[in-house]
């Protein structure tokens, strides 16, 4: 297994970026895994305490009710939906994190699969009650971080919810930073451009000495 280098890690996204190819890079974070799902340095390898406090308050949700996982990474998130009930969907641009979700949970009723959310099948158009996403626009830089947003936003049934977790910044803070964090006007675009409303917004801080503050927001689309 390769050992994380936080700098030489920067310098490569920045390269992809400029570049203009924003997502060619994702599947080498999951390669120098080497097949241990442990070894992916962004992994939380739980599920996220928010989602679970979400799914916990709203157990009715579930009942034969599709949910899809954005950039699902190793597949804590999506197994704690399927766990609730959700008939779920994974998917993530990296094929080696796809194989690590397989491998990690062979048993599991989560559908893993290779997918771009820039690309997708145009079945899950407004296909679904949950769509969850969690650290991928911000990995993202410029155009893409909006055309993420809109694809999320279009996965979102009438009546479904969007759960959107995030690190966050003050607006003109940390420009440069990679991942580079959401502002507030930035996340507020699932309201202001995709017309969704908000449901609840949580700005806190996570348990990481020093912490890092993050938002997590839910959202829902009304009925045209
Ligand atoms: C920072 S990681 C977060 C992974 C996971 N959601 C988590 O919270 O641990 C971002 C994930 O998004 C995936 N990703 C990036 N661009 C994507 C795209 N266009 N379509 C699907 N997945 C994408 C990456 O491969 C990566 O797994």
């Amino acid at each position: 297994m390769k050992e994380f280098d936080p700098i030489a890690y920067k310098q490569m996204v920045k390269e992809h970026q400029e570049n203009d190819n924003p997502t060619a890079w994702f599947d080498s974070i999951y390669t120098d895994a080497q097949g241990d799902y442990k070894a992916v340095f962004w992994a939380d390898l739980e599920p996220s305490p928010y989602l679970l406090k979400w799914l916990k308050e709203n157990p009715n949700l579930s009942k034969q009710k599709k949910a899809i996982v954005v950039g699902c990474g190793v597949g804590d998130d999506a197994e704690a939906l399927s766990n609730q009930g959700y008939e779920v969907i994974g998917f993530d641009i990296s094929k080696e994190a796809i194989n690590l979700c397989k491998n990690r949970y062979p048993n599991s009723k989560v559908n893993y699969q290779v997918a771009d959310l820039f690309d997708y099948d145009k079945q899950w158009l407004e296909n679904f009650d949950v769509v969850y996403e969690c650290n991928t626009i911000q990995v993202l830089p410029g155009k893409y971080r909006i055309q993420a947003r809109k694809a999320i936003s279009n996965l979102v049934k009438p009546r479904g919810h969007a759960l959107v977790s995030c690190r966050s910044r003050k607006k003109g803070e940390q420009e440069d930073d990679i991942p580079l964090p959401l502002d507030f006007d930035e996340i507020n675009k699932f309201v202001s451009d995709d017309n969704l409303e908000e449901i609840s917004f949580l700005a806190y801080n996570d348990t990481q000495v020093p912490s890092i503050p993050h938002f997590f927001a839910v959202y829902k689309r009304n009925e045209k």
